[in-house]
């Protein structure tokens, strides 16, 4: 999975992580939680063994909120049933069908690959793990955890099982944003396997003055990220033609060292 700021490159990551894997013959699903969801534009078309999905917050909210209903609701006379609607109005249903959502997709990974453009944040896992125990007991809605919301964290923090690729831009405040993710991260028992620093000029090669004397500011923050923040590190050079669609990508990945 993808994880960083706004703008960053993190769908075109994923999305090209996904055709690599997919080429390779590996049985791939693409999934987004991003609402900007343009990852359908950026890989438009049939790639055998490429499935890419969405996790639509209103669908997925609604067959939570059913699926609620149905199981614990059935028992209940019309006050119970009054109450447990009236308890999944709140925004706390969204976030957990969310996270639910989320954690079924970790779990796919079991039988595939699965590529997840944008993890949620360190923040976010702890604090939708503690919401949704804490839901179940005081609002006893569910009388049950699925497996997959059960074993979420632990696959998360196996390092065999989960690869998380934080990526970045090479400047200053890009990569302290990304260094407050990974420390995050690690609150949650979760370390990055590899930083991307996305869209560099010196990465490029490039003959213009002008361009080269930006790639050459970009050297401290690469180097800071190399030194000191980094497992592993892939610097991906800007590119001239956005790198959108199959076509695109595989320009992008052609260009990668680690190919
Ligand atoms: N290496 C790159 N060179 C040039 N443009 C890029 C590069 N990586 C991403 N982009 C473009 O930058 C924009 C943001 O990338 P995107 O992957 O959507 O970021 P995020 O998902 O983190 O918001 C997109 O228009 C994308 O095509
Ligand atoms: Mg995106």
């Amino acid at each position: 999975m993808t994880m960083g700021k706004g703008g960053v490159g993190k769908t075109t990551v994923a999305a090209a992580l996904a055709l690599e894997l997919a080429s390779s013959g590996h049985r791939v699903h693409l999934t987004t939680t991003d609402p900007a969801a343009h990852l359908q534009f950026t890989l438009r078309g049939d790639i055998p063994g490429l499935r890419v999905s969405r996790i639509d917050p209103i669908a997925e909210t609604l067959a939570y909120a059913k699926k609620v209903l149905a199981e614990s609701g059935r028992d209940l006379d019309e006050t119970g049933r009054a109450l447990l609607e009236e308890d999944l109005r709140s925004p706390c249903t969204e976030e957990i069908a969310i996270f639910r959502a989320f954690a079924r997709c970790v779990d796919e990974g079991n039988d595939g690959f699965v590529v997840i453009d944008t993890a949620p944040t360190g923040h976010t896992l702890l604090f939708l793990d503690a919401a949704e125990a804490y839901h179940r007991d005081v609002a006893r809605n569910l009388s049950y955890i699925p497996d997959s919301v059960r074993r979420l964290l632990p696959q998360l923090r196996d390092a065999n099982f989960t690869r998380i690729i934080l990526v970045t831009l090479p400047e200053a405040t890009p990569v302290h944003e990304a260094a407050r993710l990974r420390e995050d991260l690690q609150r949650a028992g979760i370390t990055p396997y590899a930083w991307v620093i996305n869209q560099s000029f010196c990465a490029t090669g490039t003959q213009d003055p002008v361009l080269a004397e930006r790639g050459a500011l970009e050297w401290r923050y690469i180097a800071e990220v190399r030194d000191k923040l980094a497992q592993k590190l892939v610097l991906i050079p800007w590119q001239a033609e956005p790198p959108v669609g199959a076509e695109g990508l595989e320009r992008l990945l052609g260009e990668l060292a680690v190919r």
